[in-house]
């Protein structure tokens, strides 16, 4: 079975990144054959560029990496590396109505924040289309505000398919419904946007500091705590087995111990979590040739699946004369 998946190179990530997806992707390349890629052409249709946008795509690289995408299990690679999708986003625009584009969510929610409305913004959905119809993946692991986009990279593959033949092969899309939603130092879901992430890369004082803003009730010292519903246990259930789980549990119930204490247990335990991943990363920093090879790896062995399929399109749409 394959699976693919892209991910926009939109800056430091967190915990929700982490255990919504990348440790899915991780996991995903022990079972399943793996597409992975950096959807750097995404993230230009939301303002990002020129060196910023070329700085943020090696260090999503060297993060992922860092995180255990492993470049001999999974195929890993850069979309822009991998010209093919756009010869294939151009021919699928043609298959594409416009009404399918504009119910689209995203692009109204993306205008609705701001983001201003130009043309990629409003095709992304035909890019990501190309993204997935060209590796013909069996199956594509999405956040939930990433369903309908699925829904129309079928849509339009099965009008291709109906005036050419069965060329495009027609994805699935997988939520992953046992991580529930990863929740900020607030308690609303964790993301960028609303700036109440805990990142996973960053100085261990820094770290600290954030999760010390993680808010929590008014309890007494000595009075028991509920843990249900407690954003720092919430937060700690992501790092913990069911026997320290229960521990901290019964720390919270047996009362004698506040908040305090309990963030000061998920910033150790989380810092421990993530320590073999921080060397990893260390390393790869230093060694970002070794990154860019990996890459330019992961594209040609991206390249080797795009092209076949693009000459089967380019016959049976006479682009190939
Ligand atoms: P952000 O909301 O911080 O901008 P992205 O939209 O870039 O994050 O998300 C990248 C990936 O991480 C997506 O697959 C998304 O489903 C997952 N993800 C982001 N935030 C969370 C969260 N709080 N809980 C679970 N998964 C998340
Ligand atoms: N749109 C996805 C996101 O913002 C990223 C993405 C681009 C993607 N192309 C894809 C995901 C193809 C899965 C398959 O998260």
């Amino acid at each position: 079975m394959r699976v693919l998946t892209g991910i926009q190179p939109s800056g430091d990530l967190h915990i929700g990144n982490y255990f919504g997806s990348i440790k899915q992707m991780v996991d995903a390349q022990e079972k399943s054959e793996t597409f992975a890629f950096i959807a750097n052409y995404h993230a230009m249709s939301s303002g990002n560029g020129g060196e910023k946008l070329a700085k943020l795509t090696m260090q999503t690289a060297t993060d992922f990496l860092a995180l255990g995408i492993d470049p001999d299990k999974s195929t890993f690679w850069v979309q822009s590396d991998v010209k093919e999708v756009l010869e294939l986003y151009w021919i699928l625009s043609a298959f594409t109505p416009m009404g399918l584009l504009e119910r689209a969510h995203s692009y109204k929610d993306k205008t609705a924040k701001g983001i201003s409305a130009n043309h990629s913004l409003f095709s992304y959905p035909v890019l990501m289309a190309a993204d997935i119809l060209l590796y013909s993946p069996d199956v594509v692991p999405v956040g939930k505000d990433q369903i309908q986009h699925v829904e129309i990279a079928r849509d339009i593959a099965l009008k291709f398919n109906n005036e050419y033949g069965d060329i495009l092969k027609i994805p699935e899309f997988k939520t992953v419904e046992n991580v529930a939603t990863v929740p900020g130092t607030d308690g609303q879901k964790m993301s960028k946007s609303y700036g109440n992430t805990v990142n996973i890369f960053g100085e261990e004082k820094a770290q600290l500091k954030t999760i010390k803003k993680i808010v929590t009730q008014n309890v007494a010292l000595e009075d028991s705590k509920e843990f249900e519903g407690c954003n720092v246990y919430n937060m700690a259930k992501l790092f913990l087995d069911d026997h320290d789980l229960t521990q901290l549990q019964n720390r919270y119930t047996k009362g004698g111990e506040g908040h305090g204490h309990f963030k000061m247990y998920l910033a150790e335990v989380m810092w421990e979590y993530f320590r073999e991943f921080r060397a990893k990363k260390e390393y790869y920093e230093k060694h970002q040739d070794d990154v860019r090879t990996i890459l330019n790896m992961g594209a040609n062995r991206a390249k080797e699946s795009a092209a076949p399929m693009m000459e089967l399109i380019r016959n049976a749409t006479g682009v190939r004369y």
